[in-house]
């Protein structure tokens, strides 16, 4: 369903919002997380590593979308990128990513922007594009956000998206086994209240009398995503379905019963060359 401007512009200012007081939960961790970084280690997991080392070597600029506090970012400047970029609506976050940045004396750029709505200066900038890890449902124009990565992209350049799968949105958080939540619909198009965030995430709220912070997310399948970017001009090189998670969406599930669906997924995918 198409969502008219003023609707998405109502759901993006709440969710910056949110995202802004979200980010004093991340402020304690700039020092663990610069020391991380100092002696070689990574926040990017496992399988974004594998992927990521051997376009990261030839990667004069890498920009990554939704960059929240800079740790993922920095973790590509410290696997061989010669410059980063980070993009994010959050003003709050990206004071942490920044710090992080000059703590460690990295070649890193910070831009505050719409990741619809993404600067013409950015424009063929980018070998790699990464973005992932809980970016996606933040997106209410899959089309608009596509467009942007293939415009952000050098000819030649690969978009890596290492992502939550769709079909999380489907399980009961809850249950002790997997089992469909009420509203549960993996073919859902309308944007919602997200339950769970940004509440449970605030340390700190907002001013007495303000109303509670709250966010819109909306699912894309899986089809939606890579049709999205195939049609804005990029070709497939890889997309895996794996069963591990990136954070502990299903605590009461037992291991055996989440291994046997995928959790997550990742995509690689390139600009052709000029
Ligand atoms: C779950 S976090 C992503 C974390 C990231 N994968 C990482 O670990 O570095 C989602 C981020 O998306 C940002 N965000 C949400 N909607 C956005 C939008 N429309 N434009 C730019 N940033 C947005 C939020 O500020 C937040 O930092």
């Amino acid at each position: 369903m198409l969502m008219s401007d003023r609707h998405r512009e109502t759901l993006r200012s709440a969710n910056e919002a949110a995202w802004d007081l979200v980010a004093a939960k991340y402020a304690p961790e700039v020092e663990r997380d610069v020391a991380l970084l100092r002696s070689g280690g990574s926040s990017l997991l496992a399988p974004e590593r594998a992927a990521l080392a051997p376009l990261l070597r030839a990667c004069k600029c890498a920009v990554h979308l939704q960059c929240s506090h800079g740790a993922d970012t920095l973790s590509l400047w410290g696997l061989g990128a010669r410059q980063v970029i980070g993009l994010d609506f959050s003003a709050e976050m990206l004071m942490l990513a920044r710090r992080k940045a000059e703590l460690l004396g990295a070649s890193a750029t910070w831009v505050q922007a719409d990741v619809l709505a993404l600067p013409a200066a950015l424009a063929g900038t980018a070998d790699l594009v990464y973005t992932g890890k809980g970016a996606l449902t933040w997106v209410f124009d899959l089309r608009a956000w596509a467009q942007g990565v293939v415009q952000l992209l050098a000819p030649g350049g690969h978009l890596y998206i290492y992502e939550g799968h769709p079909l999380n949105w489907i399980w009961a958080p809850d249950a002790a086994e997997l089992r469909l939540r009420d509203e549960g619909d993996y073919f859902a198009t309308t944007a919602r209240v997200n339950v769970d965030f940004p509440g449970a995430f605030l340390e700190r709220s907002a001013s007495p009398g303000d109303a509670p912070a709250r966010a819109f997310e909306r699912q894309w399948g899986l089809g939606e995503v890579v049709s999205a970017l195939a049609q804005a001009g990029l070709v497939l090189v890889r997309l895996t379905e794996h069963p591990e998670h990136f954070w502990p969406q299903f605590p009461r599930v037992p291991a055996d019963q989440l291994q046997r669906l995928p959790h997550t997924f990742s995509l690689l995918m390139r600009r052709p060359a000029a």
